[in-house]
């Protein structure tokens, strides 16, 4: 474990994929001027907790995956919301909750003004409608058997969208929309390229004219030049279309640069929210400055002299999470009092330079910003992973396209 912090926490993030987002379209979201705006989302102590089961006759809980532990998280009308965090932290669960795809252990989102656990069967389905989802891997979420004119039909039919020859029109318009020919229609998703078929996926979510895409790391299956494309399709077509997006992915590189604001989440729970701009220009929380002190900085000279902060151990077991603030186990400023017992809220914080909206749940994010407390060494505390390991089931498959239909 490094003693280190980096020199310049605030360094500009870079990566082949931001270069190329701004190469193709100067596509950057400003990351201002949301804080104004409506929220279409909003969810609150929202926790997801999967039960673990033992016993061959008796299906006795012996414990649980506290996979979402607590979100909560507000997304205005018409901004990119991104949502980072190391693999298992919780990410998906948390965008298939607000969806309903997955069921809520306590919370509520409310969508539109509407609590979605008010809707069921066929109310529900209804409002799905306004809330689509991207998925990393196109292939495995759409269905082979069907050609692309299926596909996207069958989302519309569902919503009672084909009626009269309006069919035709809106197809050649998703497609053109997506950067599709008009041939595409009769192909199978197998016949694209992977960024064809993200494409395809996107068009599939558009078809029903949604309000919200969750996009679960649309564009982390794809090779980073196309993924530049993916990305820059996502902004024209949010200008285009009126959406709101809750973008996921453990890119911080995709995050930033369609993101107007940006939540780092560890172990179930948001660990700091800012304007992404801000964010990046000023990590606060010790686990965000460790995630972007781990990114490469293109300039020789900056990554020779740049000091990391390496984090100790793996993620801790959401089903034994560690007490009071979930990073102490692996974080470099852990003080005696306060980090093993209380759990930190997510607040304003006292800084310059940190606006309102910039929220950390740290209760020494003062005195780390200042300097006042210094980091230390971390010893490695051994995690047992094997309630989760062997709590997922094998054959867990994302929720399809037809899901959401
Ligand atoms: N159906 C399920 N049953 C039990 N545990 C689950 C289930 N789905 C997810 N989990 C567990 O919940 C935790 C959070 O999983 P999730 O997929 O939301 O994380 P993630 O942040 O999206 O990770 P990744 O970046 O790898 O996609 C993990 O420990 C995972 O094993
Ligand atoms: S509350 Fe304590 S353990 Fe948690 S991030 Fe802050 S200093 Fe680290
Ligand atoms: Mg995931």
């Amino acid at each position: 474990m490094s003693e280190n912090t980096p020199d310049q926490p605030g360094h500009r993030v870079e990566s082949p994929v931001e270069d190329a987002v701004e190469e193709q379209t100067g596509h950057v979201a400003t990351g201002t001027g949301t804080g104004n705006r409506e929220v279409l989302v909003d969810a609150r102590g929202v926790k997801v907790h999967f039960p673990i089961k033992r016993g061959v006759i008796f299906d006795k809980t012996v414990g649980h995956v506290y996979a979402v532990d607590g979100m909560d998280l507000q997304i205005r009308r018409g901004e990119t919301y991104g949502l980072v965090g190391e693999s298992g932290c919780g990410k998906s669960t948390f965008g298939r909750a607000l969806l309903q795809l997955e069921e809520l252990t306590e919370g509520e989102v409310v969508f539109d003004g509407v609590d979605l656990a008010t809707l069921k069967g066929e109310a529900l389905r209804k409002q799905r409608q306004h809330m689509q989802m991207v998925f990393q891997d196109p292939l495995g979420s759409l269905d082979p058997r069907q050609t692309v004119e299926q596909l996207l039909l069958e989302g519309m039919r569902a919503h009672n969208m084909v009626k009269g020859g309006g069919a035709t029109e809106r197809l050649a318009e998703l497609l053109q929309a997506v950067g599709l020919p008009r041939a595409a229609l009769n192909k199978y998703p197998h016949e694209f390229s992977g960024g064809q078929r993200q494409r395809v996926g996107i068009a599939r979510a558009l078809s029903v004219d949604p309000k919200l895409i969750v996009a679960d790391e649309p564009v982390s299956a794809l090779d980073v030049s196309v993924q530049a494309q993916v990305v820059n399709l996502l902004g024209d077509l949010q200008e285009e279309f009126n959406l709101t997006y809750l973008v996921i992915a453990h890119d911080l590189a995709v995050v930033r640069h369609i993101s107007d604001r940006v939540g780092v989440m560890y172990l179930g729970a948001l660990v700091e929210e800012a304007d992404a701009d801000d964010l990046y220009a000023q990590p606060l929380h010790p686990y965000s400055r460790a995630l972007m002190s781990a990114v490469p900085v293109p300039d020789p000279v900056v990554e020779d002299t740049r000091e990391q902060i390496l984090l100790a151990g793996d993620l801790p077991s959401p089903a034994n999470p560690p007490s009071g603030c979930r990073f102490h186990t692996r974080c470099p400023w852990r003080q005696e009092t306060r980090c093993d017992t209380e759990r930190p809220e997510l607040r304003v914080v006292q800084i310059d330079g940190a606006p309102q909206s910039h929220r950390v749940a740290c209760h020494w994010a003062e005195q780390i910003a200042s300097g006042e407390l210094q980091p230390h060494e971390v010893s490695v505390e051994l995690t047992d992973t094997t309630a989760v390991e062997s709590n997922v089931p094998d054959d867990v498959a994302p929720p399809t396209a037809a899901d959401m239909a």
